[in-house]
């Protein structure tokens, strides 16, 4: 069994068993492996420095190849492009810049070939303020769409209805010199929230939803699912306790940070709508949802509520492993402890990467001794836990954060906040895909949308494919090894107390049982590996080996009466 359960780099083998997914399985998305691509900076097709479907239709076979079960597609929709996407002007079709909705039709039939499914991003909580139905709601306070986005009278003294805070700085409201009367909006004074809580807009949303199901994308990301209702009584939101200040996640010299997000988001309103929307996807075989909880109080109640039962969303996606530093054993466990606590049937997706925050390559292992072997422990680790899990393209060569020059930025945020908050453009460089191509095969433009970091050429994909020992072999290895151990896939997670310093769990499906145990105390632990623990994979060096789990290493094993003797 040892030598048939080593894993070998083997390119040809990972992408067949990718094709032979079995597509109708309903409940394909528990546990599945999702692959996020971020479409301006993946793969440009026609050279003019931006990335685009047909490019990503290109590479399809690298995604597949890695042994994922999908991928999600981050916004193409048309959009004036303040938020590079997350500000939809029109919900029906692709924007110029990405390529058409025959493009987009190629991708989806193309990654089916290859086995995977296909998930998009919709932003329904907010639109463009250039989407045709602000230009009509803005117009006057009685047209047809008056009602479909958030409008409010100033206060007497004409300041904004609210203490709401936009989550890229200021006050959440714009005046509206026409309507003279204040809009919301979460993110940009560009980004007007929509009214959920008005029937009309529900509609309107499950339609656009089943525009994107017609077309054959088998689930989507629901972009920031929790601020689709606020309170139609526009309350204050109150400050937030003393008891729920964390400097780390939630620092406090941003002041979104210093409310809690009682009634401007979270609210239990939202339950309602989430439900029609789980029965539209119920029309489609196999279509599912992965909900975006944006809120670290109580993000992890909130992601449970969503997804438990069988009439919510099927998944929510966290933050709270998008800012951790090197992690320590306490910055995990709880989190997955409080999900199962909040829903035992419920289900989380968890990333460590995306296009908003810092890469976890630095966050996790810059100035690192061993940088590789913290990037190996983080994929086994987010592999392994109970839960879904986004890959963000690039985590699988290493890529890091990159420095972008004050010139370079492009991200609203960070043009606004720099230095004190650099914008999200340092995750959101191009994907490097030959190391000794211009643009590291990118784009053959000279002047791609942000510069490639000369840094990142030597971890291109076309340097570590087929390369024993590389990272991106070891993403491969290690997703085979996942979808040949269903209880990594689907099991229940059981937190075990063996050594301070050690991450340590067992995870059990149909009578698989699989221990996994991570150092990350920076130490050598002796973890008194039981002489009748069968080793199950030679992912890490010191897997199933010695006495002696080196700092930053993984063991992974199993045996029957050695669970027994934990319990
Ligand atoms: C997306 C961001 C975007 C914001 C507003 C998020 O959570 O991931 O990129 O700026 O929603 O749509």
């Amino acid at each position: 069994m040892l030598e048939s359960e080593t894993i070998r780099p083997d390119h040809a083998t990972a992408a067949l068993e990718a094709v032979s997914l079995p597509l109708a399985d309903r409940d394909w998305w528990r546990g599945a492996v999702i692959y996020q691509v971020y479409p301006r900076s993946f793969q440009d097709s026609n050279g003019d420095g931006i990335g685009d479907l047909a490019g990503i239709a290109a590479r399809l076979p690298h995604i597949a190849g890695l042994g994922v079960d999908a991928v999600w597609i981050s916004p193409f929709m048309t959009s004036p492009m303040d938020d590079f996407g997350y500000d939809v002007s029109d919900y029906r079709d692709v924007d110029p810049i990405f390529g058409t909705l025959h493009d987009f039709d190629a991708l989806v039939a193309r990654a089916h070939e290859l086995g995977l499914k296909v998930m998009i991003d919709l932003v329904l909580s907010h639109s463009s303020d250039r989407h045709p139905w602000f230009a009509e709601s803005r117009r006057d306070r009685t047209n047809s769409r008056a009602d479909w986005y958030v409008w409010a009278d100033a206060k007497a003294d004409g300041s904004p209805p609210n203490n709401w805070l936009s989550n890229f700085g200021g006050s959440s409201w714009e005046w509206d010199a026409g309507r003279q009367q204040y809009y919301l909006h979460n993110f940009l004074i560009s980004q007007p929230d929509l009214n959920f809580n008005h029937p009309a807009v529900q509609d309107a949303m499950l339609d656009v939803t089943r525009f994107w199901l017609d077309r054959g994308v088998d689930g989507f990301r629901l972009d920031t699912v929790n601020f689709y209702v606020h309170d139609a009584e526009l309350r204050d939101n109150p400050p937030l306790a003393e008891a729920h200040w964390n400097e780390r996640t939630a620092p406090r010299d941003r002041p979104y940070n210093r409310q809690d997000h009682l009634y401007d988001k979270n609210r239990p309103e939202n339950l309602a709508f989430l439900r029609r929307f789980r029965a539209l996807l119920d029309a489609y075989p196999a279509a599912t949802a992965i909900g975006e909880v944006g809120e670290l109080i109580r993000g992890i109640e909130l992601m449970g509520e969503y997804t438990r039962g069988t009439d919510r969303l099927h998944m929510c996606y966290a933050f709270d492993f998008l800012n951790t530093v090197l992690p320590e054993v306490d910055d995990i466990r709880p989190v997955i402890e409080r999900f199962s606590q909040a829903a035992a049937d419920g289900w989380p997706c968890w990333a460590f990467s995306n296009h908003d925050v810092v890469r976890h390559a630095t966050r996790w292992a810059a100035g690192h001794e061993d940088r590789e072997a913290i990037l190996r422990l983080a994929a086994a680790i987010l592999l392994s836990v109970r839960g879904s899990v986004c890959l963000y393209q690039g985590e699988e060569i290493g890529q890091t954060e990159a420095e972008i020059a004050y010139e370079d930025i492009v991200d609203p945020w960070g043009k606004r906040f720099w230095p004190t908050i650099k914008g999200r453009d340092g995750c959101r460089t191009p994907m490097v895909w030959e190391s000794d191509a211009p643009q590291g095969g990118f784009t053959t433009a000279a002047h791609p949308w942000l510069p490639v970091p000369p840094e990142h050429l030597p971890m291109a994909v076309d340097r570590q494919v087929g390369q024993a020992g590389s990272l991106l072999e070891y993403y491969r290895a290690f997703l085979a090894f996942r979808r040949s151990h269903p209880a990594l896939v689907r099991g229940d997670i059981a937190f075990l107390d063996w050594a301070p310093g050690l991450l340590a769990f067992r995870r059990e499906f149909e009578g698989e049982r699989i221990v996994c145990v991570f150092n990350l105390s920076g130490q050598p632990v002796d973890i008194a590996w039981p002489s009748d623990l069968e080793r199950v994979s030679a992912l890490g060096p010191e897997a199933g080996g010695p006495a002696k789990l080196a700092a930053g290493r993984l063991a992974l094993g199993r045996h029957d009466s050695f669970f027994a003797q934990l319990n």
